[in-house]
């Protein structure tokens, strides 16, 4: 596992403690640092969002926790958690997605995530574009290097997208639900959507990038009007504010234990017996470039079986639209927080 930075191991130790205190002289002998260098990392951690209480003779205590990602804190919590996943963490990028090819590229070894704070020019499906304001919700891409036939990468997005539901049910008891083929939806809105590109050459998937944009505490009422009452945050859908850095640590968990069993091959019984409680679509009329039909679940390729009065259509991962009017914009946009670009 990689050494941790110095601003980490304070914010270990400090996680560590629990409510005790923790001397100055303590830590600086840990980190082998000055008390000065404490005091300076203390007031670091301070200005982006760490509460510490301070009493003469017994040192410092950890009040609270920034709500907003904090790459250091992630570091420690990874730690922690004992996941050794290299990341890298930018304020601004145009696209955690393009990021990461970009890395590729240049050779870095997989697996790692990349992570932002804002993306400028962030990537929907489709071309569309991804809104991505700073602070409140989290960008991240995986980078897998999976050399397997896309044949049999066929349905990784939707393994995703059923555990990552399968979380926000179990872990925070809401009735989150995945929109074939990658849009997370809770009480009827958009919390989050996925997005796979995968390079393949010589009959492999050499690289698979698995971004992931999740509105965390962002009021909707801040994005666009066009998409604003078609959006939800995870603050909203729970009635708190959340912090952001345990939720990618959870998410990072997911998703890396969910690409395991996937590599392993185990994934296929839990995934097509669990689909049917995060399915969106089940039982819904909806339109396709086909006709319109009853959306009857996923076929074991991951194809959206869609019933129709002349048989049964599977549709590959191509656009459907809802016969009511859910997430249908003047645009009859049907992927409500990723607009095409004015
Ligand atoms: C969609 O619903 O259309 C998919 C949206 C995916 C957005 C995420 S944010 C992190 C990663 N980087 C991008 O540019 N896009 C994905």
């Amino acid at each position: 596992m990689n050494e941790l930075s110095p601003e980490a191991r304070i914010i270990q130790s400090f996680l560590e403690a629990g409510d005790a205190y923790i001397s100055g002289n303590d830590l600086a002998l840990k980190l082998d640092i000055s008390r000065v260098g404490v005091w300076n990392r203390l007031e670091k951690l301070k200005v982006s969002g760490f509460h510490f209480s301070a009493i003469r003779n017994r040192g410092y205590r950890l009040k609270s926790l920034p709500h907003r990602f904090h790459p250091s804190l992630f570091e420690a919590i990874l730690h922690n958690k004992g996941t050794g996943l290299p990341f890298h963490f930018h304020e601004v990028v145009d696209s955690t997605n393009s990021e990461a090819e970009r890395l590729i590229s240049n050779g870095e070894s997989t697996p790692f995530l990349v992570l932002a704070d804002s993306q400028q020019s962030g990537r929907g499906r489709r071309g569309r574009y991804w809104h991505s304001p700073p602070h409140k919700n989290l960008y991240m891409s995986f980078v897998f290097r999976p050399q397997l036939p896309p044949a049999r990468m066929q349905t990784i997005t939707l393994w995703f997208g059923y555990v990552i539901c399968r979380y926000f049910i179990d872990t925070w008891s809401l009735p989150v639900k995945i929109k074939w083929p990658n849009d997370i939806i809770c009480h009827e809105k958009k919390l989050a959507g996925l997005l796979a590109e995968a390079r393949i050459d010589s009959e492999l998937t050499r690289d698979l990038i698995f971004g992931i944009g999740l509105n965390g505490n962002i009021d909707p009422h801040d994005l666009p009007e066009s998409i604003a009452s078609m959006a939800t945050s995870l603050a909203i859908a729970s009635g708190k504010s959340v912090s952001l850095t345990h939720l990618a640590a959870d998410l990072t968990n997911v998703v890396l234990n969910a690409y395991q069993q996937f590599i392993d091959g185990q994934y296929e019984e839990p995934f097509l017996e669990g689909w049917p409680s995060v399915d969106f679509l089940q039982g819904k009329e909806i339109k396709t470039d086909q006709g319109s039909g009853i959306a009857r679940g996923i076929s074991r390729n991951g194809s959206l079986k869609v019933r129709t009065q002349s048989g049964t259509l599977h549709l590959q991962a191509g656009e459907i639209s809802l016969s009511s009017n859910y997430f249908t914009t003047p645009q009859s946009n049907t992927n409500p927080q990723s607009q095409s670009k004015k």
